[in-house]
């Protein structure tokens, strides 16, 4: 360890930071392979990462003075930061931060300050092409390439002192193949939700006031429409932002659900599916007619009414990574489930003027 600005790797697991820091950390063991390292021995151990939590690195931070680096802190997907690590100083730093949903690590190399003793210089590339490069002059020396894997930066551990030792890097060892989100339960029940008609409210699609102007003729009236409106269910979870991930992800659990108890009236149940989408967008027409016979003078009133509901609710659930390598991970994390649906439409015609709008009705033409 004390040779040289070194790479080990840690398949020589006796060798990782020798018996003195065995202590184990989050940075210890996780979905990662073929870690390396890059300084010396000295310094004292640490450790920056919250991928047990699903979190990843979205931000590295380097100062360095023209013999080694002095400091580093990295930041992290859910809008914290490490600590800073060493000691400010020297007349070179640079911050490196990227959006992991849409960038991600391709290049990482990193030089020791060329007597085996601390890190001397980092270079970080972005597949978008963002670069960060801070450390001392090192022409001549060896150059360390990390191996960036996924591109999914979980971590960074090393040893610091009043200057950065060493440094290495953790990476999702694999491509992502899927994400699943399991065991879903929502922070409310059926029951509650159904009991305080949480979003739910009769809407009042069209009104019509008519009367027939002849003088002997019937007329027959014909109130109708065909109307079209989206539906809307879509799981969010700040873990396929953070790992990259667009594609749709399967949900299952004790899923929340808003649909149609009869034609039409909404309620809230438990999907009878054990798995779904995570966004699904349809929409549904709604169609009434109705036909009044009206004698002459005769006056009519007609309502079309259906029932929306909007939904908007947090879950608990288990995010599954599964990587291209067959190997799975999984955290525990909270979405939120959003939701628009409506009932069938009804209609009636009726003599009588209809009583004014109850507090739960809200008219849309
Ligand atoms: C709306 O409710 C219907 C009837 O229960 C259901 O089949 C459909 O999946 C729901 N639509 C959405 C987008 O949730």
């Amino acid at each position: 360890m004390f040779l040289s600005a070194s790479k080990i790797l840690l398949g020589a697991a006796c060798l990782f930071f020798g018996a003195a820091q065995a202590q184990d950390d989050d940075c210890t063991a996780g979905p990662w392979s073929d870690v390396s390292y890059t300084g010396g021995g000295g310094g004292s151990r640490f450790c920056a990462t919250k991928w047990k939590a699903g979190v990843v690195v979205t931000g590295v931070e380097v100062w360095s003075n023209d013999h080694n680096v002095r400091a580093v802190q990295f930041y992290y997907s859910d809008g914290t930061n490490s600590p800073q690590w060493g000691k400010i100083d020297g007349n070179k730093h640079a911050r490196l931060d990227w959006d992991p949903s849409v960038d991600g690590i391709s290049q990482i190399k990193s030089w020791g300050n060329g007597k085996g003793q601390y890190l001397g210089r980092v270079y970080i590339r972005t597949v978008k092409g963002a670069e960060l490069d801070v450390g001392k002059n090192t022409n001549g020396q060896n150059t360390f390439e990390t191996n960036v894997a996924s591109g999914i930066m979980l971590g960074a551990f090393g040893q610091s002192g009043d200057s950065i030792d060493s440094l290495g890097f953790l990476f999702l060892k694999s491509k992502i193949e899927k994400i699943t989100v399991d065991d879903v339960v929502f922070n409310e029940t059926p029951e509650d939700l159904n009991a305080r008609m949480e979003g739910l409210q009769t809407v009042i699609l069209d009104y019509a006031d008519h009367t027939n102007d002849n003088t002997a003729a019937t007329e027959v009236f014909t109130f109708g429409k065909t109307d079209t409106k989206s539906t809307t269910k879509t799981f969010s979870n700040t873990a396929t932002r953070s790992f990259g991930w667009s594609t749709a992800i399967q949900i299952s659990g004790k899923i929340l659900e808003l649909g149609a108890s009869s034609t039409t009236t909404l309620n809230y149940d438990y999907s009878q599916a054990s798995t779904e989408e995570s966004s699904t967008t349809n929409s549904v027409t709604l169609t009434y007619t109705v036909a009044t016979t009206l004698g002459p003078g005769q006056r009519t009133f007609c309502r079309a009414t259906a029932m929306s509901g909007t939904y908007k609710g947090d879950y608990t659930s288990t995010v599954n990574i599964w990587l291209e390598d067959g190997s799975t991970f999984g955290f525990s994390q909270e979405g939120t489930m959003e939701q628009v649906n409506w009932s069938k439409a009804s209609s009636v015609c009726q003599d009588n003027e209809f009583p004014p709008e109850k507090r739960a009705m809200k008219f849309i033409s």
